[in-house]
């Protein structure tokens, strides 16, 4: 997007991040979870939170259903307001980053193109994508907000991975397949993947 006119960032006068995160002692990262609906992202997004809180690191987590609720309600389902909801986002994200939060966003992000998006307004090299992977049929069966369900009686309309599509990953930094490992198996991999990115050194 073009900057508008009369705007002026003011970036110079403002402590660093490395400034914030030698206060905080550690790294800032975005995590940036994605996958479909019930796939287990809010659940690790959660899981991995308390674990890092419990070590003392400062994170902040930025979910699918709580953005939508607020800074993100006047937006929908469409394409162009999927693409509008993940550019707030990684842009929010990185208003955390720069104050050397560990950052943990969980949004279906259903295309390539807002991966690569949110990877750029971030920055690549503090932006970690991580995959959390479950087909379809399976989420259908967990259901745990009764969504596949209205999806298949045809009550909900541009549903991922029905009429709304899910593109396959082309490049992410980790896959955790909620499918067909358990929650502390998927956290562990996790956990082992981020802590040298995170640790101060
Ligand atoms: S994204 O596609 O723009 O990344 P986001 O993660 O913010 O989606 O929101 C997904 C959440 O919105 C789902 O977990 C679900 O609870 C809810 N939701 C409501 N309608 C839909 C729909 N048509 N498709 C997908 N998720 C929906």
């Amino acid at each position: 997007m073009d900057r508008p006119d009369n705007i002026y960032p003011e970036f110079e006068r403002m402590l660093a991040k490395e400034d914030k995160e030698t206060l905080l002692r550690q790294r800032g990262l975005v995590l940036w979870f994605y996958g479909l609906s019930g796939s287990g992202k809010s659940t690790l997004a959660n899981a991995l939170e308390r674990k890092l809180h419990s070590e003392g690191f400062a994170t902040q987590i930025l979910d699918g259903d709580n953005i939508r609720t607020g800074l993100n309600s006047d937006l929908g389902f469409s394409d162009a307001d999927r693409a509008e909801n993940i550019r707030r986002i990684a842009e929010v994200a990185k208003l955390f980053l720069h104050a050397g939060m560990v950052t943990i966003t969980a949004f279906i992000t259903p295309a390539n193109a807002l991966r690569q998006t949110a990877r750029e307004i971030v920055g690549t090299k503090d932006f970690v994508e991580v995959f959390v992977k479950c087909s379809y049929e399976k989420c259908a069966q967990r259901d745990p907000k009764g969504l596949y369900a209205q999806a298949s009686s045809g009550n909900l309309k541009d549903f991922t991975g029905r009429e709304s599509r899910f593109e396959e990953p082309e490049k992410p930094d980790l896959i955790l397949d909620t499918e067909y490992d358990s929650l502390e198996a998927c956290l562990e991999k996790l956990y082992l993947h981020i802590l040298p990115k995170i640790r101060a050194e």
